[in-house]
């Protein structure tokens, strides 16, 4: 089941995390800013991962990102901390929490675009089967993650929303 966050998911959030990554503050690394929506998702009765859907204008927004969509950086939506219980990965949860954050965005009108270690093979794998493609790649200096970043940055390749053509170019 996924369902939106509530403040007492947290708590049992930041334990998964523990497990998963560990930025400099985690408790504000999770929360973030600018936040449309952040859900999480549930198996057998545990929570068992999470997802989050922000505005491009608060925090990060790379121009390649609007520029291989070919809108306006008011357009797009940024998929951000995404992260499933390593107990319970290729379950399809990640991608049950990415479909419902998509459809989020796409009933505002929103384009989901987002950043993705670019040592990250695991979440490489995932996007690319989700269908999003490559649109450039940048340097995160060190921030709340602790360490500077190599980063791809993808756009979702699929149509925003009905009668929306997908945009074209290379796949991951
Ligand atoms: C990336 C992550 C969220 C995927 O979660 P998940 O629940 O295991 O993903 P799903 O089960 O929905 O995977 C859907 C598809 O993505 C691909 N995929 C997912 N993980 C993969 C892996 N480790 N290797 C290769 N392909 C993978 C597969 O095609 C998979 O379908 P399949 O299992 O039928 O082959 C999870 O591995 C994770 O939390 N990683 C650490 C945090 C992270 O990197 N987050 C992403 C930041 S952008």
């Amino acid at each position: 089941m996924v369902r939106p966050r509530a403040e007492q998911d947290i708590r049992p959030l930041l334990a998964i995390l523990r497990a998963v990554h560990w930025p400099n503050d985690p408790a504000r690394w999770l929360v973030g800013t600018g936040t449309l929506g952040a859900w999480v998702v549930h198996r057998e009765g545990a929570l068992a991962g999470h997802v989050a859907l922000t505005a491009a204008a608060a925090g990060r927004a790379w121009p390649e990102w609007h520029q291989a969509l070919g809108v306006a950086p008011e357009r797009l939506a940024v998929l951000r901390r995404l992260f499933v219980h390593p107990d319970v990965r290729r379950g399809g949860l990640a991608t049950r929490l990415v479909a419902h954050a998509e459809r989020e965005a796409a009933a505002r009108g929103l384009h989901p675009v987002l950043d993705v270690a670019a040592d990250g093979s695991d979440a490489a794998a995932f996007w690319e089967r989700r269908g999003y493609r490559r649109a450039g790649e940048a340097r995160l200096p060190a921030g709340d993650e602790g360490r500077a970043l190599r980063v791809l940055l993808l756009v979702s390749g699929r149509a925003p929303y009905p009668g929306s053509p997908a945009p074209s170019g290379q796949t991951l």
